[in-house]
């Protein structure tokens, strides 16, 4: 029978939706102390209450969660561009507080041995992580979107990008990554529904002599572009990032990893639907955005 165009033939697994949000360390401990009824925290919490609604109803059986790492697995020692975890089970690490009380990240071994030889083989070179500890660059994502169950929902595949040590990948290779991994997926043998995230950001700077910067105006301006024109905001350079992001608001190109992953990037289906879109200044000291699109 013949495939509608933008359709998965049955039996293969789906990429139903993407999920953005920022990540900071401050957010986990709100949560993990119980402060998100506190006025300076509530405005954020609320901002996510659609989206875990939004989750009950769409949970996927597996995230493929692309994040960053904050010197925490990979120290200087070893830099991997872009590393993917195929383990079945990953710990929350210890950034120096104690390991957050969450629960262990399940994988799915399966899964991300089957991305991994598709993306290789699609000339992307991964670096291959069976031991791996997530920091908060992955755990508080999912108390975003998920707060305090006693195991998470669903498998999650992390993928770590370097956006701490320079050199960083650009705009143009985590888009054209994301349509890589969106083939890897989309030839898995499994009627699976899988999400991808892209987490990081917004505009944010930890040191230096602009620290506390935040460009609401900029950052606004990248999730109208993320939404409507993903290819032309993937040219955007490294360096714009840094200027008028700060130099940690450059996590934010691993949200085109996940926007390149959609099935209109490639011309073969409709435009995402805009799910939930949210902005809030500042938490700590990171301009916090988030989307969520669904594939149609
Ligand atoms: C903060 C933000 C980050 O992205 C991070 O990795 C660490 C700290 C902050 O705003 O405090
Ligand atoms: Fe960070």
């Amino acid at each position: 029978m013949e495939q509608a165009e933008g359709t998965q033939p049955e039996g293969r697994a789906t990429i139903t939706a993407s999920v953005y949000t920022s990540h900071v360390p401050a957010i986990g401990v709100a949560v993990d102390q119980g402060k998100t009824e506190e006025p300076y925290w509530k405005p954020l919490f609320d901002g996510y209450q659609p989206s875990k609604e939004w989750m009950k109803e769409n949970t996927p059986d597996v995230i493929f969660l692309v994040y960053n790492d904050h010197a925490t697995s990979f120290d200087l020692g070893v830099i991997p561009t872009f590393a993917i975890g195929t383990a079945a089970e990953f710990e929350p690490a210890d950034e120096g507080y104690g390991a957050r009380p969450v629960p262990k990240v399940k994988g799915d071994p399966e899964l991300a041995a089957h991305i991994a030889q598709s993306v290789i083989q699609q000339d992307f070179d991964l670096t291959i992580v069976n031991d791996l500890k997530v920091d908060h660059g992955l755990t508080v994502p999912l108390s975003l979107m998920f707060g305090q169950p006693e195991n998470w929902p669903c498998k999650v595949i992390p993928f770590h990008v370097n956006v701490v040590q320079y050199p960083v990948p650009s705009g143009q290779r985590c888009f054209a990554l994301g349509q890589a991994i969106r083939k890897a997926i989309e030839s898995y043998d499994k009627p699976i529904k899988v999400q991808i995230w892209g987490t990081g950001g917004m505009s944010h700077q930890l040191q230096g002599p602009r620290a506390g910067l935040i460009n609401k105006e900029w950052d606004n301006r990248f999730l109208d572009r993320l939404v409507a024109e993903p290819a032309e905001l993937a040219k955007v350079p490294h360096i714009e990032y840094v200027r008028e992001a700060g130099s940690e608001g450059i996590e934010l190109v691993m949200w085109l990893i996940a926007r390149g992953a959609m099935s209109d990037v490639a011309g073969s289906g409709k435009a995402p639907k805009l799910a939930h879109r949210f902005f809030h200044v500042p938490a700590s000291n990171t301009a916090v955005g988030h989307l969520i699109l669904e594939n149609q």
